[in-house]
Parts: C-alpha cells; sequence; structure tokens
C-alpha cells in the first residue's frame, strides 16, 4: 500500500472552548482534513473535557471528518451516544476495557471507521491481533490527558515498528501521531512512516492557523 497523503488532525482541545463552532470553522477553512476530538473522562485519564453532546452541536457547522479519540472507561456503553452525535472514526485505547475485539466490532456496526490507540508505555504488539478490523493506528506521542506537552521521541521507533507492519501486510490503515506534533516534530514523525499528525497546541495556538497547518504538513516555511 503506497503511503497516503498526510492528513492534518487540529484537536479541539486546544480550541478556545468559549467559541467553539467558530474555531471549528477556522480550522476548516485553513486546510484542515479532520477535526481531532479528544474525550477525557477524568477516570481513565486525569483529565476531564467534553462529551458527544458537544459533537452533536458541532455536528452541522462543519463537513470536516470527526475523528473521535475516547479516553474513558469502561467505553463500550458510549459508543452507539458518539456515533449518534456524528462521530466518524472512533479510537479506542485497548486498556479501555476487557474485550478490544468487542469493542471493534460494535464501532464497525455503527458504521463507524476504528481505531486503537497505543499508549507510550503500550506495545506494538496490541493491535496485532486485530490489524484486519482496522481503519487506524494511533500512536501517542505523549502520555493522553493533556494538550500542550513534550513530544517523546522515542515513540519514533514504534511508528516506524507500526508503518513495518501496515506495509508487510499491504494493509490500508492510517497511521496517526498525536501528542507534541509541530512543524518541528511533524517532519520526524512523516519520515518515521506516520500520514496522519494530530495536533492542538500547534495549531490553536498560532496566530495563524493556515500557516500553521501548511507547517505541520509541510515543514517550517
Ligand atoms: C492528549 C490528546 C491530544 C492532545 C494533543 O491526550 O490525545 O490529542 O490534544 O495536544 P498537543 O498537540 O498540544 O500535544
Ligand atoms: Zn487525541
Amino acid at each position: 500500500m503506497p503511503k497516503l497523503p498526510t492528513v492534518i488532525a487540529p484537536s479541539l482541545l486546544a480550541a478556545d472552548f468559549a467559541r467553539l463552532a467558530e474555531e471549528v470553522a477556522a480550522v476548516e477553512a485553513a486546510g484542515a482534513d479532520w477535526l481531532h476530538l479528544d474525550i477525557m473522562d477524568g477516570h481513565f485519564v486525569p483529565n476531564i473535557s467534553f462529551g458527544p453532546a458537544v459533537l452533536k452541536a458541532l455536528r452541522r457547522h462543519t463537513r470536516l471528518p470527526f475523528d473521535v479519540h475516547l479516553m474513558i472507561a469502561p467505553v463500550d456503553y458510549l459508543l452507539g451516544a458518539f456515533a449518534d452525535a456524528g462521530a466518524d472514526h472512533i479510537m479506542v485505547h485497548p486498556e479501555a476495557g476487557p474485550h478490544p475485539h468487542r469493542t471493534l466490532q460494535a464501532i464497525q456496526a455503527l458504521g463507524c471507521k476504528t481505531g486503537l490507540v497505543l499508549n507510550p508505555g503500550t506495545p506494538v504488539a496490541m493491535v496485532e491481533p486485530m490489524l484486519d478490523m482496522l481503519d487506524i493506528i494511533l500512536v501517542m506521542s505523549v502520555n493522553p490527558g493533556f494538550g500542550g506537552q513534550k513530544f517523546i521521541a522515542s515513540q519514533l521507533d514504534k511508528i516506524a515498528a507500526v508503518r513495518s507492519l501496515i506495509d508487510s501486510g499491504n494493509r490500508d490503515i492510517r497511521l496517526e501521531v498525536d501528542g507534541g506534533v509541530d512543524p518541528a516534530t511533524a517532519p520526524r514523525c512523516i519520515a518515521a512512516g506516520a500520514d496522519t499528525l494530530v495536533a492542538g497546541t500547534a495549531v490553536f495556538g498560532a496566530p495563524d492557523y493556515k500557516a500553521a497547518i501548511a507547517a505541520i504538513r509541510h515543514g517550517p516555511a
């Protein structure tokens, strides 16, 4: 499978929560490909963000695919709520429950694309038994829970290992990276094999969203 063009998915976590619809419209106009939505429950991760009601309210304000990253446990009973709210991709951590394969089946049954998320301390082997069910593998380059953290460079080897796994099976799976991605770290992720980059602070914290997205996609101007 040839490497796909790089997708940029700004994370709403770093947006101005008092102006969410405007912020989404601004990144869409600035060239974002997907909108990354970080859902945190204060239990699986030590922070709380927002839930399906916010997705539902934003759904009519944008055509961007909703790339939903669930950092919640248990997760299964809420999958339907996120699908109903407009999620296009639903990504879960394998540690969120005892039956990740069943969780992926449930996501597929809801008509959404599936993703598994690898924490910095989670081995690549966690995804291997479920490769045939995956549309996305998301490699965390920070520990989940907060935006604005420092990129953990040791995850570049994991990105390369996941790239080999995808290519050796000739699979149609996107390889997404999340955490500390900016114009300096993005080229390292792409060189390691990533084709999809999440960026919160590096987009919403920048004065010019269009320039920020272009710099992450193509490197600093
Ligand atoms: C962290 C989230 C990330 C976060 C990225 O738990 O999964 O998506 O918003 O933020 P930055 O790009 O600021 O590291
Ligand atoms: Zn995320």
